[in-house]
């Protein structure tokens, strides 16, 4: 059986790394992610990406490369990344998050991340400027 991916978004400006605090469920509730979600019956992951983007967060954005790696979550899931690019809007926690913050490369470890994003983050770092 094929796993079900979910995508999530390294989205960067200005380089910085955007992060997301999730509001629920209660298990996840305050650790920092990498925010997306499911992809829907006949997406593709970057598809996926533009639309949860734009419901979580009210923004436009443009996937561009995907981050080597694929990581478990609940059985029958993986996350799979991509970078975005910000075209329009200004992030807000729409749905799914209480807080967001803009993080520069050396300030990736003031969050807590959930386990499953860490790698991921590790990776985007590499398109952070500073290193
Ligand atoms: O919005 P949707 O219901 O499609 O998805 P979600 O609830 O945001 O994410 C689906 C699952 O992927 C949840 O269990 C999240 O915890 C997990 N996830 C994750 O581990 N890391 C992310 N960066 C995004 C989602």
């Amino acid at each position: 059986m094929t796993d079900r991916v979910v995508v999530a978004g390294a989205v960067l400006d200005e380089g910085r790394l955007l992060a997301a605090r999730r509001s629920a469920p209660p298990e996840l509730a305050g650790r920092w992610e990498l925010p997306g979600g499911k992809l829907e019956q006949g997406e593709t992951p970057p598809q996926a990406l533009v639309r949860e983007l734009r419901e979580e967060l009210g923004v436009e954005t443009e996937p561009g490369e995907r981050i080597p790696g694929e990581w478990p979550l609940a059985p029958g899931y993986v996350l799979q990344v991509w970078t975005a690019r910000l075209v329009s809007g200004e992030p807000r926690p729409l749905e799914d998050h209480d807080e967001l913050r803009w993080l520069y490369r050396h300030e990736l470890d003031t969050v807590d991340w959930l386990d499953q994003d860490r790698p991921a983050v590790a990776e985007a770092a590499r398109h952070l400027p500073g290193g």
